[in-house]
């Protein structure tokens, strides 16, 4: 009887403390050993010449999300839609791109509350072979659902709340936000926001839709920084007054990242997140001929190249710690993607987001590390161990050290890949990263110990993905402190 299940010999082993020559013992799933040499193992894994990284955690990835579409004749039951991508296949994406957690999101229609939404949700990413934890979504803040559902849900391990500044019907008014703030702060959750202004959104795009421009383009045009930065701004301000830690979703520019920045610097606790769209898809994405630019839409708007280099200074200067993926399962042909409201749709009625769960790590280290714009131990902070740290998963994941769960990506830091959609592995039928080329790409994922991809084979039962519940964690404690000292 050997002493590990696994041995990975030979490897660069990184974190976000280092990068060092050392063997890895996995026994029951977990990190057992990291040692000199571990030889004592079941099965060897060589990953001579390669990084060990811990596994990618992405904290910002939709998966089948349901929305509410109409009532059924017979017992008027809501009829539930989804898109094209399931558990099951984004679990196969995210093994393909060297993640092996991720946290998505329980939705709630408006009208309706989410227990339900939890309960169904949960068995939908039990199907699946990928970790899940959930962020849950509030689009109605009513009493029944902050008062009775939200402990609930606490007590399960749903541990962030997920509210969105803009959107029809999601959009919560300043005072329902400052609610889903106070019942945060109650009960020990991160309140993650999407940060634009729904009033001047919707006046500029009636405005474009009025001049008769109507293209992908103009979705853009619809939403420019300021509309990020002022809800930035504001989301910051109102979380600093009821003294409730938050996080911003997917900063797609420096205008909205100072906001972050200069709260941070008064010691205010919010955290900023951005996704690889920000630092390699531009608003022109959107200009191409026909429909094609539908395939780049999300929300915010990609910029410019200015604003990637923009985007990759506040990264090293820590103001964006967290980069999530925003996957969507849209794809571009067919009735429940892009095209949903036909080819010819104006810019406002095409769903929004993107995918991006394979391709988020290999982007990442290729602008990043491989560019010379980061380090190895940043890359790693970024996509794995801070994600997992502002989730309160750490360090059972996001970490290589003993009792870790066994959560590995083996890295060709070296491997030239041209992405194509086939290589992403989702069932969404394009990537809007077709094309694009990277150095440095995942040859084996490990999950709790058992091999779930290689060379690109992803080799996993559906059904194995274990649901993450999340305990109170001390980054989401209040600090404590008020303006003029009442309040909260
Ligand atoms: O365009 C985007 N980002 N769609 C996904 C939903 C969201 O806003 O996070
Ligand atoms: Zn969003
Ligand atoms: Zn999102």
């Amino acid at each position: 009887m050997s002493t590990y299940d696994i041995a990975i010999r030979g490897g660069q082993v990184a974190t976000s403390f280092g990068v060092t020559r050392c063997d890895i013992g996995i026994r029951d799933g977990r990190i057992a050993a990291i040692a000199e040499s571990i030889s004592d193992a079941a099965q060897v894994i060589d990953a001579g010449g390669l990084l060990v990284l811990p596994g990618g955690v992405d904290s910002h990835c939709h998966i089948e999300e349901t929305s509410r579409g109409g009532y059924t004749m017979s017992d008027g039951e809501p009829q539930v839609t989804v898109n094209e991508e399931s558990f099951v296949t984004a679990s196969a994406s995210a093994f393909a791109g060297g993640t092996t957690s991720v946290v998505c999101f329980i939705p709630q229609w408006k009208g309706f509350g989410v227990w339900e939404r939890y309960v169904d949700a949960r068995k939908r990413g039990e199907t699946g072979m990928l970790d899940f934890a959930f962020h849950q979504i509030i689009s109605d803040p009513t009493d029944t659902v902050l008062k009775d559902e939200v402990p609930k849900l606490v007590a399960e391990g749903v541990r962030s709340l997920k509210v969105f500044l803009t959107y029809e019907p999601l959009h919560l008014s300043d005072a329902e936000y400052i609610k889903v703030l106070l019942t945060a702060r109650e009960h020990g959750c991160l309140v993650t926001v999407h940060c634009e202004n729904y009033d001047a959104i919707g006046w500029r795009t009636r405005a474009l839709l009025d001049a008769g421009l109507t293209g992908p383009k103009y979705h853009a045009w619809s939403r420019p920084r300021v509309v990020e930065r002022e809800a930035t701004h504001r989301a910051i301000a109102l979380a600093e007054l009821v003294d409730q830690p938050i996080q911003v979703f997917h900063v797609s520019c420096e205008d909205a990242a100072e906001e972050i920045a200069r709260a941070q610097a008064r010691g205010v606790k919010v955290w900023g997140e951005t996704c690889p769209q920000y630092v390699t898809l531009t608003a022109a994405d959107m200009d191409r001929p026909g429909f094609e630019g539908a395939k780049f839409m999300c929300s915010p708007s990609p910029r410019d190249t200015a604003e990637h280099a923009r985007i990759w200074e506040m990264i090293r200067r820590g103001t964006l710690d967290v980069v999530s993926s925003d996957h969507c399962g849209f794809s571009y042909e067919g009735t429940k993607g892009k095209g949903s409201s036909g080819r010819d749709a104006s810019f406002e009625k095409i769903p929004n987001g993107i995918p991006g769960l394979a391709a988020r790590l290999p982007i990442i280290f290729s602008e990043g590390v491989s560019k010379g714009r980061i380090s190895i131990e940043k890359f790693v902070e970024l996509t794995s161990t801070n994600p997992a740290r502002l989730m309160g998963l750490y360090p059972r994941k996001g970490a290589i050290q003993p009792g870790a769960d066994a959560d590995l990506a083996l890295w060709d830091p070296k491997k030239k890949v041209t992405i194509t959609n086939a290589l992403m592995q989702h069932a969404i039928d394009y990537t809007p990263y077709e094309g694009l080329e990277v150095t440095g790409w995942p040859v084996t994922t490990i999950r709790r110990g058992e091999v779930v991809m290689r060379d690109g084979k992803v080799q996993a039962e559906p059904g194995t993905g274990r649901f993450l519940p999340r305990g109170p964690y001390d980054m989401v404690k209040p600090r404590g402190i008020t303006p003029e000292g009442f309040g909260a």
